[in-house]
């Protein structure tokens, strides 16, 4: 987020235009907090996880009187385009202040979660697997010397985009998502053949939201039926929220936030930037929510390929 409120702040200099940053959020936008944001203001974040604007979650701004608050505030201070950064109850927020201004609004999608339609990446998602696949690389080389099978478990309340990157990328034995139904008569199934082809560890990768349980869920069904293993659990939670930005991550944030402030500028309104095979474009704020954002099934079939 850091990485891109940069580049919003600096493009917005580049092409002369004041800049605002509403802090804590929503909750900001109630309470009428905001900062002057200018070049130097935004100096040396590039590489600072989260937000040097603080974040929240506002059950007020989900009614509509502090809606209605937080529109006052925008008038007063002469706001004349918006520009959001964040996940799906961001654009939640975005669509339903749309209704009561006029204003251009512009989303940009940052969760590590990349559970977001209409975009192949959101900022955030990159660091996160990374994180992950650094973690999942660690617990390996134990599982390996002793002889155990783990169960990771990643974020991804709703979606299990992490646990299938980090799956594939980490070599796990087996990868549990939300978008998937979980056969646990399969899953042992694999992890049996795992056993009889002696292998010297086993690890499966659990998405926190799968529809099996939590990764001690998971584990303790499996644990019935398997010898040969000592049975270890480990939740890396919110380690992977934070940290220094990958570069794909920078590079992601630095052209979206350049791409929303230049899109405002060119009359877009209720869009939101995205990457799209590789090409940065605008798609319909209203695209968010049609439907739920597709896996890349493709390495579904890597994982069986890999892991047999
Ligand atoms: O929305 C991203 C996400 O990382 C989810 O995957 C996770 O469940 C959740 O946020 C954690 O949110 P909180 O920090 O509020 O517990």
């Amino acid at each position: 987020m850091n990485s891109c409120l940069r580049a919003v702040v600096r493009s917005c200099a580049h092409y002369g235009i004041q800049c605002v940053g509403i802090e804590q959020g929503y909750q900001g936008m109630i309470n009428g907090l905001y900062v002057d944001l200018k070049p130097e203001t935004v100096s040396g974040i590039i590489n600072q996880g989260g937000t040097v604007l603080g974040s929240s979650r506002s059950p007020e701004f989900r009614t509509p009187e502090g809606r209605e608050k937080a529109k006052l505030f925008i008038q007063d201070i002469g706001v004349e385009g918006i520009i959001g950064i964040g996940g799906d109850g961001t654009y939640r927020g975005l669509i339903e202040f749309a209704k009561l201004s006029d204003l251009p609004i512009i989303g940009i999608p940052g969760t590590i979660d990349n559970d977001i339609n209409g975009t192949d990446y959101t900022i955030g998602f990159d660091t996160a697997v990374n994180t992950a696949i650094e973690a999942i690389d660690k617990i390996r080389d134990t599982a390996k010397s002793h002889k155990r099978l783990f169960f990771v478990e990643v974020m991804g309340r709703y979606a299990g985009h992490i646990a299938l990157a980090a799956g594939v990328g980490g070599g796990a034995e087996a990868i549990l998502i939300p978008e998937e139904t979980t056969h646990l008569e399969k899953l042992i199934e694999k992890l049996k053949t795992g056993w009889k082809r002696k292998k010297s560890s086993m690890l499966v990768v659990v998405a926190e939201g799968d529809d099996a349980g939590d990764a001690f869920q998971v584990a303790e069904q499996v644990k019935k039926h398997i010898d040969g293993y000592e049975i270890k659990v480990t939740v890396l939670g919110h380690i992977q929220r934070g940290g220094s930005p990958s570069a794909a991550d920078r590079l992601l944030a630095t052209r979206f936030g350049q791409l929303a402030v230049s899109s405002i500028l060119e009359g877009a309104s209720h869009k939101m930037t995205a990457i799209v095979n590789g090409k940065y474009c605008l798609v319909e704020l209203n695209q968010v929510f049609e439907g739920r954002k597709k896996l890349d099934t493709e390495f579904l079939k890597a994982l069986d390929i890999a892991a047999s």
